[in-house]
């Protein structure tokens, strides 16, 4: 049996997740996994072959047609649809206003938890997403939901986006964030919710670093173990 490390970290859109991930796989030298990135890219792939959400058998085709994979570099997630690098693009809006709708899709979430748990089955792992420690990994060791204020979110992803989206506002931001709150929750097929084990990590006014040593010390005793 394998005695890997994983970390699972679940919540809300725009908190802070994929920051803190980062920061503990590079610390840890753990694998990361952004398994949003997952969802974007076949979001992505789903836009440009105008894919009917609503045919099970369009969807199976084009599931088949997927090949994602990730690179790392410096801990930057950097993910291939297809072998071409679509890291930048599957952040602009087209795919952000769409990927929720995407990744409500049974068959989509069946194929994009079947490569997480692959990924996740012999090495240490950090994986952040809605449904990792209630889905993907319900025996992880370590499972942290994060939340945060919904306005400092909504400037924390404006700051982020407005760079590559010069048309952008802060409102627009703010709606987007709350439209996929509330579709990640109330989807039927593994809404977003704490698992009972997961422990509550609220960072509305904590700083990245006091964040990062707040999960360590959840995670280092299973480093001695
Ligand atoms: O983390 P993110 O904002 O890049 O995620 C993009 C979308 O993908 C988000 O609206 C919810 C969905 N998602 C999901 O349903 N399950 C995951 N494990 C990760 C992301």
């Amino acid at each position: 049996m394998s005695n890997n490390i994983v970390v699972a970290i679940d919540g809300y859109s725009s908190c802070g997740k994929s920051t803190l991930a980062k920061a503990l796989a590079k610390k840890l030298h753990f694998i990361y996994v952004d398994s949003g990135a997952m969802y974007r890219a076949v979001t992505l792939y789903f836009l440009r072959n105008k894919i009917d959400l609503h045919s099970h058998d369009a969807i199976m085709d084009a599931l088949k047609n997927i090949h994602l994979n990730f690179h790392s570099r410096d801990y930057q997630t950097h993910i291939t649809l297809n072998d071409e690098e679509v890291s930048d693009e599957i952040r602009l809006m087209p795919v952000s206003e769409n990927v929720s709708a995407v990744s409500a899709i049974r068959e989509v979430r069946h194929e994009m938890v079947r490569q997480q748990q692959r990924m996740g089955k012999s090495k240490n792992i950090v994986m952040d997403g809605r449904d990792i420690g209630t889905v993907v990994f319900p025996h992880a060791q370590v499972k942290l939901f994060m939340t945060a204020d919904p306005y400092v979110r909504a400037e924390r992803r404006y700051k982020e986006l407005s760079p590559n989206n010069p048309d952008i506002s802060l409102e627009d931001v703010f709606e987007n964030l709350a439209h996929r709150d509330y579709q990640d929750t109330t989807r039927e097929e593994s809404p977003l919710t704490r698992a009972e084990d997961a422990i509550i990590l609220d960072n509305t006014d904590l700083t990245p670093d006091e964040q990062l040593q707040f999960a360590i010390d959840k995670i280092t005793p299973f480093l001695k173990k």
